[in-house]
């Protein structure tokens, strides 16, 4: 975004020249750009929305959005839906609506790491699509067996001299460090378990699968699985808005714990705090 200005030069009497820069428009400063929070089912952003000020909902498409301040800072509270294809359009719309200053995408997941329970938040530190393989090639008869395909990285392009050699590892999509940075100044305040650094893994899948879940947290370091995060990320990347995926277990098979719908608002809950560190640390900034 250009931040246009023009200037005018004062002469006075004195013979003194002053230079004087004015913006042209009264908010061309990205500083007045909001935050947005992102939470895909009612349960994962309702809970956010009503603790926003000054409150106004807004419909575009099928999207809710909530339009608000925390601590006079503008933030939009964004019920982007469930799985890759909605948070990819209501990121896009956030992006081009809003022209946010950051992304915060939130809310449940499911455990592949047997150390983490019910109640644990990880905050992203990168997120991978685990939707996105190639397979082997096999005869009819020879069925399907999913820990032999291979990761496929979307965003490589075939160059003239022929594939690109990362297409097959698969693409990490990182967090910004300032937000890493107000996530990390939030954990004192979250009471109802651990909040660790780790791997956010994102498909429209719900696996059960133990081996295949083993196989992703082994190959690919996920701690959690969910349906939004990736998807998301990549989408925050092509508008180069800072972004961070934060995530609470709200079910861990590898460890038998059960799910729990309350989980989300205890991360809604830390987020608002994460929000908050990152709002003071914009308004430090600005000092
Ligand atoms: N696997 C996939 N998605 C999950 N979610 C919570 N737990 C899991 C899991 N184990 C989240 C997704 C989606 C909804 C089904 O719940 O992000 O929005």
């Amino acid at each position: 975004m250009s931040h246009s200005r023009f200037t005018f030069t004062l002469s006075l009497v004195s013979g003194l020249l002053i230079s004087v820069a004015l913006p042209t428009q009264a908010n061309t400063d990205n500083s007045g750009a909001p935050i947005i929070i992102q939470g895909a089912m009612p349960v994962e952003a309702e809970h956010f929305a009503a603790k926003l000020d000054n409150v106004k909902e807004e419909h575009i498409g099928g999207w809710r959005f909530w339009k608000g301040t925390v601590d006079g800072y503008p933030v939009v509270v964004s019920e982007t839906l469930k799985g890759m294809s909605n948070v990819a359009a209501a990121t896009s719309i956030a992006a081009l609506e809003f022209k946010p200053k950051a992304i915060i995408n939130q809310g449940t997941a499911g455990g592949h790491d047997p150390a983490l329970n019910v109640y644990d938040i990880v905050v992203g530190k990168y997120s991978v699509n685990l939707g996105a393989f190639k397979t082997p090639h096999k005869q009819p008869g020879e069925g399907s067996n999913s820990v032999e395909w291979k990761p496929m990285d979307l965003l490589a392009s075939k160059g003239s001299a022929g594939e690109d050699k990362n297409a097959h590892s698969i693409r990490q999509f990182a967090a910004d460090p300032q937000l890493l940075k107000a996530a990390d100044q939030a954990v004192a305040g979250y009471q109802k378990g651990k909040v660790v650094s780790g791997v956010i893994g994102s498909a429209d899948v719900w696996n059960s699968e133990l081996d295949r879940i083993r196989f992703f947290h082994q190959q690919f370091n996920t701690s959690v699985e969910e349906m939004e995060t990736a998807s998301a990320a990549q989408i925050a990347a092509q508008f180069a808005i800072p972004f961070v995926g934060i995530r609470v277990l709200s079910n861990n098979i590898t460890n038998n714990g059960k799910y729990d719908a309350q989980t989300g608002i205890a991360c809604q809950d830390y987020v608002y705090d994460v929000l908050k560190a990152y709002i003071k640390d914009i308004k430090t900034a600005q000092k």
